[in-house]
């Protein structure tokens, strides 16, 4: 910004006051371009309350001069184990950000925990998100450091970051020690499906599910799999976001703490050069971030949350920059589901760094990150330690796609298939749906010994996409029938308006949009209706006449959307469908213009 377009900035919320005209003039002059000079420079009555709100949370304002002041956003909590260790990530960020010569203001926010939440973290996302940039348009931060590390902290803090576009750099906390059973490394999620299906087959006893529990349970961190944690932290590396090498690090390494404290020092740097996200997060890093993505075998849950990324930043990137990407990028990174490793082998084949070396010709090196340089540069001095689990584009663990979007008469603005996690043998099925009304009704039937399923058969879940519960939560894994299980059926064709855990795996096709609850097409399948899926073809198509379509549409029951009152109602009222991130309709800019973050007035509160 310049001194003229700073003067206007500061002399439009007529503050200082312009009697103090001098005082207005001395800052200008001594080039403070800083926004929370605006608070604590001013010499009336509100400059002294300013200076004496810090002086009472302990911070010494008589040596005050100007120092940039940083936010750090901490989604640490205790009802999150996933993202305790982030306490002791923001105690070397302070001390990065001291040593630096600024200011660290630390202040606590929404933690998502994936685990406890109900119905789902993911009705909260955009909650997270409007906490972040109405915190930071509120207060008097120059920049800020976001931590978090389950799934929806990740996407939350960066959409908020990137709407409120000061100065950011976000670090996570690391996945957690894998437990042992039966001498086996237990991967998070994914196992937890697997060993559930046996105790319901009873391939395993009660006693072994309980100790398989406690196995799971081996402290802080985030999913040890390529759950949607392990991706989303991973994308926010490629995408210039995150220290390269940080995401994979165990949560208790050393090196964590300092690449944090790094962060630190590099954040205060950041605001001095004015680096903003909007000058990182470009349509370039988006396409390294999907590009990533696909090589990660990553959890469908990324295409929702950097559907929401990018169009904070006012791009569009689904369907069209899956289907080019996904079409020539596969999966190189030997991690559960895709693969059989986890992330403590994966960190140390070299982690995203190496993964990235592996791609380089599939990225734009020339995109910029967080630390001012390009990935190219950042690149140089990485290298793969592991070929098994991080291979060579020609060797990969399964060929492109591994991800793939489907269009068709029922789902007309797309659904999305996890390839690398489901069964070839289905990737050209056709067969009688199923069809399930709710979650509840799936849990009531399933396992029915009198429900009419076979293998051929395609479970259909409806009302179970973002207004439909609400928050779309991870239902889209409708379990095999147990009648089918016993006969050693361990896949079949699922569909549903809702989403999966990054850790699950099967023909699993989500985010049918637009949803049951929003009148799509989906809402209108009944029971023996014949649905096509074609991979090849990224189709999936409903046989319906067009007789049959139309008296289905004229008795369609009149959608009463759900009368909720607070959030939650809110939530259904705005939010928008899969295929635009599920991001809420009022914070997804509509035009460039949008995007400028709007500044608070400066005066008596
Ligand atoms: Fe928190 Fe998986 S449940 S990261």
């Amino acid at each position: 910004m310049d001194l003229a377009a700073y003067e206007k900035w500061w002399v439009g919320y007529d503050y200082p006051p312009k009697k103090q005209g001098a005082d207005r003039l001395l800052i200008l002059s001594m080039e403070k371009k800083l926004r929370s000079h605006r608070w604590f420079y001013g010499i009336n009555e509100t400059g002294l309350q300013h200076k004496g709100a810090l002086r009472s949370a302990g911070i010494n304002m008589d040596k005050y001069s100007g120092q940039p002041i940083i936010g750090i956003a901490n989604t640490w909590s205790e009802l999150n184990s996933c993202n305790m260790s982030l306490r002791s990530v923001s105690e070397e960020v302070k001390k990065g950000i001291l040593e630096a010569g600024g200011i660290p203001l630390e202040f606590p926010v929404i933690s998502l925990g994936e685990e406890l939440m109900k119905p789902t973290a993911m009705l909260y996302r955009n909650l997270l998100a409007m906490e972040i940039e109405e915190t930071l348009r509120a207060y008097p931060l120059d920049g800020v450091i976001l931590l978090g590390n389950c799934d929806k902290t990740i996407p939350g803090l960066l959409m908020g970051a990137i709407s409120a576009n000061l100065p950011a750099i976000q670090l996570n906390g690391g996945p957690k020690k894998p437990g042992v059973f039966n001498g086996k490394k237990l991967g998070s999620g994914t196992d937890l499906w697997k060993y559930w299906d046996d105790l319901r087959i009873g391939k395993i006893s009660q006693d072994e599910w309980e100790e398989i529990g406690k196995s799971l349970s081996c402290g802080f961190g985030s999913c040890n799999t390529m759950g949607t944690a392990s991706t989303m932290n991973g994308l926010l590396e490629a995408m210039g976001m995150m220290p390269l090498g940080l995401s994979t690090l165990p949560v208790d390494s050393p090196e964590r703490l300092a690449i944090s404290k790094d962060a630190g020092k590099r954040i205060v740097t950041m605001v001095k050069e004015d680096l903003k996200p909007s000058d990182f997060i470009t349509s370039s890093s988006l396409d390294n971030a999907i590009t990533a993505c696909m090589a990660l075998g990553g959890s469908t849950n990324a295409v929702i949350h950097l559907t929401a990324i990018a169009g904070r930043r006012n791009i569009s990137v689904y369907p069209e920059r899956f289907e080019e990407i996904g079409s020539r990028v596969p999966c190189i990174a030997d991690v559960q589901p895709t693969g059989k490793k986890l992330m403590d082998e994966f960190n140390d084949a070299g982690g995203i760094p190496a993964l990235l070396c592996n791609l380089k010709d599939h990225l734009d090196l020339t995109a910029k990150t967080y630390t001012g340089e390009t990935l190219k540069n950042l690149l140089k001095s990485q290298k793969v330690k592991n070929q098994t689990i991080i291979r060579a584009m020609v060797d990969p663990v399964i060929k492109a796609p591994t991800l793939v979007v489907l269009h068709g008469n029922l789902a007309p603005d797309g659904a999305v298939l996890k390839v690398s996690a489901a069964s070839p043998h289905l990737f050209s099925h056709t067969g009688p749906a199923l069809v399930f009304k709710n979650y509840a009704d799936m849990l009531d039937r399933i396992d029915d010994p009198l429900l009419d399923v076979d293998e051929d058969t395609i479970l259909v879940l409806q009302n179970a996409g973002p207004k439909g519960v609400p928050g779309m939560p991870e239902w889209g894994m409708i379990p095999i029938p147990k009648k089918l299980q016993e006969k050693g059926i361990c896949d079949m064709v699922r569909i549903s308006d809702s989403r999966m855990s990054g850790t699950s795996f099967g023909t699993v096709i989500l985010h049918v949009a637009p949803e049951s609850a929003a009148g799509g097409p989906l809402s209108l399948v009944q029971d023996n209706d014949i649905i096509e899926l074609n991979v090849q073809e990224r189709k999936i198509e409903w046989k319906i006449s067009a007789e049959e379509l139309e008296k289905r549409t004229k008795n369609r029951p009149v959608l009463q959307e759900k009368i909720l009152r607070g959030y939650p109602g809110l939530y259904i009222r705005e939010v928008l469908q899969a295929n635009q991130g599920c991001d809420f309709r009022f914070l997804k800019p509509e035009s460039d213009e949008d995007l400028i973050f709007i500044q608070p007035v400066v005066g008596r509160s």
